[in-house]
């Protein structure tokens, strides 16, 4: 357990990103009401989360992180869960195949309502209001009412994640994630992608194994794992207010927990050395993430990890790096190294959405596909060289047929982005974009589990 800490001692430091409420008496009483409101999570699952995440730590399992930049109270529609889960399913299914490793799914589900914001302020026609910081805080239309940052929408996001989480769970457990319906699901979308060739023969592949494991009795009647999956959720660790009042102690191990969610990660923005966010996830013992961009040196990233991890524990820290298509290998490779030598247990995941943003000649902001893979495949590179594994992947994405980032096998065009742009915040990979890189990371980890086999023999 962390040594002097405190749910609340993140106040004496410095809180970046978060928003002044103007009426603090509210923002108190909301903040004991939800106090007194069940956890979202149970520690025991974070407990089962980390041991996963251990295991991917050792090279013996992938990570999976994937779901929208931030949440909204307007898309919040079953619908909506329901396809964003399908199509990280199917994501799953292909990766497991390819990698012939178990897949940890990770949701940025149920609780991704808080975005760091580059300027506190946003001016339009000469009026200037506070920015918009997401649905958990104030809202997106350009309004003073709006804006103003207001502590009930804590309680509304709450009981968002409530509903979403227990419809994620249900869709788990309760029969939607057969693996054979899953994998039909693929087969099917594999008749209207323009790449199907190329996916082809690893979509048959599949289709083969679970043909043959059938035909020998094993299906999900006989056996149960075929039925289900583990699923867990994540988000940025942002609002600490929120986070704090979400934070119990557990009464198996009396260490603490951040039940909001499973898995909480720190961003770029609020990570440095006396950041109330790094001292408020010092104390929780869920498993945490980290983003890590081009702004972090290898000696603060060593400093970082002996702060968040001291005892070393695997399965504890995930570096989630994000440095864009043309930085990646230069700057990923000194970070790699650094941590390998110092010999603290990382899991290393590769963000290669938010390095990549452009603003396209429409004036949406986007990110191409080809820009996306590059960095998965910059990644690889680094790790091949270094002699480190390739963890997992997080990504923006969405299971609905949007056109926010260019590119993928339809070709969205910038012309294009204005069609269907619905994102609160960052452009998302849409259904097909998101299971098109999933075949093409499949490639890439198959070809380095053969050279693996190669080099072993
Ligand atoms: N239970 C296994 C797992 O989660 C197999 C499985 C069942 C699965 N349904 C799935 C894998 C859906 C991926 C997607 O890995
Ligand atoms: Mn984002």
């Amino acid at each position: 357990m962390a040594t002097n800490w405190t749910p609340n001692g993140w106040k004496n430091f410095e809180g970046l990103q978060m928003p002044e409420y103007r009426d603090s008496a509210k923002l108190a009483e909301t903040e004991q009401l939800l106090g007194t409101y069940p956890p979202l999570v149970f520690a025991g699952e974070a407990r089962s989360l980390k041991a996963d995440l251990a295991e991917v730590a050792e090279g013996k399992a992938f990570l999976l992180q994937g779901g929208d930049c931030a949440e909204s109270f307007a898309e919040f529609h079953p619908n909506n869960i329901r396809d964003t889960f399908r199509v990280i399913l199917q994501m799953a299914v292909v990766l497991t195949y390819a990698s012939k490793l178990p897949i940890v799914k990770l949701g940025r589900m149920a609780g991704q309502f808080a975005k760091p914001r580059s300027a506190p302020t946003e001016v339009q026609d000469g009026v200037e209001m506070p920015s918009y910081r997401g649905d958990i805080i104030n809202g997106i239309e350009f309004d003073s009412g709006r804006r103003e940052p207001d502590p009930d929408r804590m309680i509304r996001a709450y009981n968002q994640a409530a509903a979403t989480l227990n419809l994620l769970r249900a869709f788990s457990t309760g029969g939607y994630a057969n693996l054979q319906q899953v994998h039909g699901w693929t087969h099917d979308f594999m008749s209207r992608s323009p790449w199907a060739k190329k996916f082809e023969e690893m979509a048959d592949r599949i289709g083969e194994a679970l043909a043959f494991m059938e035909a020998c009795g094993i299906n999900p009647d006989t056996v149960p794992q075929l039925k289900a999956t583990s699923f867990y959720t994540s988000h940025e660790a942002l609002l600490l207010p929120y986070e704090e009042a979400l934070t119990r102690q557990d009464s198996l191990t009396g260490d603490w927990y951040d039940t909001s969610a499973h898995f909480l990660w720190i961003g770029d923005r609020t990570r440095f050395e006396g950041s109330a966010h790094v001292e408020f996830l010092r104390g929780i013992s869920n498993p945490i993430g980290m983003k890590c961009g081009p702004s972090l040196e290898a000696d603060d990233l060593l400093k970082m990890l002996d702060t968040l991890n001291p005892a070393r524990e695997a399965g504890r820290i995930t570096l989630i790096s994000r440095f864009g298509h043309d930085k990646i290998e230069a700057g990923l490779a000194p970070l790699v190294r650094a941590v390998k030598k110092e010999g603290h247990p990382v899991i290393w995941s590769c963000d290669p959405m938010h390095g990549n943003v452009i603003k396209a000649d429409s004036g949406y902001k986007t990110r191409p596909f080809d820009r996306i893979l590059a960095e998965v495949r910059g990644f690889f590179a680094v790790h091949r060289a270094e002699g480190t594994f390739a963890g997992g992947i997080h990504c923006e994405m969405t299971g609905q047929n949007v056109t926010e980032c260019t590119g993928g096998a339809v070709a969205i065009t910038d012309a294009a982005l204005g069609d269907r742009y619905h994102t609160h915040c960052d452009p998302r990979l849409n259904a097909a974009q998101s299971l098109e890189l999933a075949f093409l990371l499949a490639e890439m980890l198959n070809q380095e589990l053969s050279d693996r086999a190669r080099e072993a023999a």
